[in-house]
């Protein structure tokens, strides 16, 4: 660009007008010597002034630098540099500051202004445009958007942009957990050879692999390395340019949870169903016919009896859904000595008639573990019910405390000498609803002891069964000393009888 110098031949009056044109414009129009080192200010006109601050008198004489403040090697200040050295155009971004200090970004288009005769550089002619709103706007888009990338980098979700030729844009990090596939690998697939990579080596059908379109959704199930479920759903990238947005979740979790969900509620339903069934059974015969009290007696026994049973059914099932629903914060953890939590649950528990001997083997000093009191007593109930449950024909039951052993964890355990289980029993012990002798003699709701192993699990301990048939049988919880400040996941093993 070279700056075009007022032709003499322009009419007067239409010199005016440019001159008051150059006076009123919004940018700033500056013109240096080049003659003279340095470039000195020769002429700035009002948009200058209302652009910087400075007036004329204030800037006439003097390079043009004094904008940049302390932030003299800039870029875009090199580049003038350059430009005027070569006398060469140039068109700059810079950081100026104006005469009350403050910052604004300015766009400099800076052309030399040469002899008409001889071509040499005579002047340098600049106009400047404050850019600031621009470049805010800009800077606020790259945060943005470097934002964005960070969380779509970070989230779980897995997010695939596809283009009007459904190839893929954008292969987010998650993308490649949930899929088992490099971002390098699937970018500027189209959807078909996605699905055929994705497919590959046993994964999936690629008949079973289906895109939605907005707004559908669909499932994937994968196979490799491991079994997972994804849930693929699909948005409209804008209304008209046919791009879409592919969200992929992991859902394998959710549906394992929702199938042990219904698989509860359908076996809640059936074992409350039976005894309801019974006390209806034997109130419409009783209701039906005379019956002596000496005959009604045993049906009103039974009906007795399921009642109980039902509503022992429905505490642990509220037990159950409480611990289900509070998770973790079902109650809080602090430190407990077990050796009181022993003697108040002997206390409480019933020995009936003189065929069972309660005896403690406890430590002398206190042994304090990461529980809660109350619920580490309710436990210990209900192991020590089962044991008297479970031993019919009497015998020692043992409870034991010791102190933190090798493995760091206290042990609190119930022994009995009564009918043991098998080994398939011991395996199914705390699945909801399983009793080892449903039709037996002996009552229960079959929740008991899977509520016992929440309870221990949400203590950060565990719990372990030893037996044998005929033998009798070892509960032993694991717990953590109080001073442990971390719960250890829990889990159930087998223990040494
Ligand atoms: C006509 C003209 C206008 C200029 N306008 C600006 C300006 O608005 N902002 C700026 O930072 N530098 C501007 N410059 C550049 C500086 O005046 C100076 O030439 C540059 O910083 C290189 O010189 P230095 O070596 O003294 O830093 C302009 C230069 C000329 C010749």
């Amino acid at each position: 660009m070279t700056a075009h110098v007022p032709d003499p031949d322009i009419p007067a009056h239409l010199q005016a007008i440019v001159r008051r044109a150059l006076e009123q414009t919004v940018n700033g129009v500056v013109v240096s010597d080049a003659t003279q080192p340095g470039n000195p200010i020769v002429y700035v006109n009002g948009g200058f002034t209302r652009l910087t601050g400075y007036p004329f008198a204030e800037v006439l004489g003097r390079s043009c630098n004094f904008l940049q403040g302390q932030e003299r090697e800039q870029a875009g200040v090199r580049r003038l540099r350059e430009a005027i050295a070569r006398g060469e155009d140039a068109i700059v971004v810079v950081r100026n500051y104006r005469r009350d200090g403050s910052l604004f970004w300015n766009r400099v288009e800076l052309s030399p202004v040469r002899d008409t005769v001889t071509g040499a550089v005579t002047h340098f002619f600049a106009l400047q445009t404050d850019v600031t709103l621009e470049r805010e706007a800009e800077e606020a888009a790259q945060v943005r958007a470097v934002g964005l990338e960070r969380a779509i980098g970070a989230h779980p979700l897995g997010l695939i942009a596809l283009d009007d030729q459904d190839r893929v844009q954008l292969f987010s990090p998650a993308c490649t957990d949930l899929l088992g596939l490099a971002a390098d690998e699937a970018l500027g697939l189209d959807t078909a050879a996605l699905t055929d990579r994705i497919a590959q080596d046993g994964n999936a059908s690629t008949a079973r692999l289906a895109w939605p379109t907005p707004p559908d959704k669909t499932l994937w199930e994968l196979h490799a390395p491991q079994h997972r479920v994804i849930e693929v759903s699909a948005s409209p990238l804008g209304t008209l340019t046919g791009q879409r947005l592919v969200l992929l979740r992991d859902v394998t979790e959710q549906r394992a949870q929702q199938a042990t969900r219904d698989h509860f509620l359908a076996t809640a339903a059936h074992e409350l169903r039976t005894p309801l069934g019974s006390i209806r059974g034997f109130t419409e015969l009783l209701l039906m016919r005379r019956y002596s009290a000496e005959e009604s007696r045993p049906l009103l026994e039974t009906v007795l009896k399921q009642s109980l049973r039902l509503s022992g059914m429905l505490d642990d099932l509220l037990d159950l859904a409480q611990l289900d629903e509070r998770g973790g914060e079902a109650f809080a953890l602090s430190a407990v000595d077990l050796l009181p939590v022993v003697r108040q649950a002997a206390d409480v528990i019933e020995l009936p008639g003189q065929k069972h001997c309660l005896q403690l083997a406890l430590p002398r000093e206190p042994v304090r573990v990461l529980g809660h009191g109350a619920r580490l007593e309710q436990v210990l109930i209900n192991l020590l019910s089962n044991a008297v449950k479970y031993s019919p024909d009497g015998g020692t039951i043992t409870c034991r405390v010791q102190a933190a052993d090798a493995d760091g964890l206290c042990r609190l355990s119930v022994s009995d000498q009564g009918l043991g289980l098998s080994e398939q029993d011991q395996a199914r012990l705390f699945t909801r609803f399983f009793r080892a002798n449903p039709g037996g003699p002996i009552p229960g709701t079959g929740l008991g002891l899977c509520i016992v192993k929440e309870m221990v699990d949400r203590m950060g301990g565990r719990i372990a069964v030893a037996s044998r048939l005929g033998e009798g049988t070892t509960f032993t919880l694991f717990l953590q000393p109080a001073e442990a400040a971390a719960a250890a996941p829990a889990t159930t093993e087998k223990a040494a009888p």
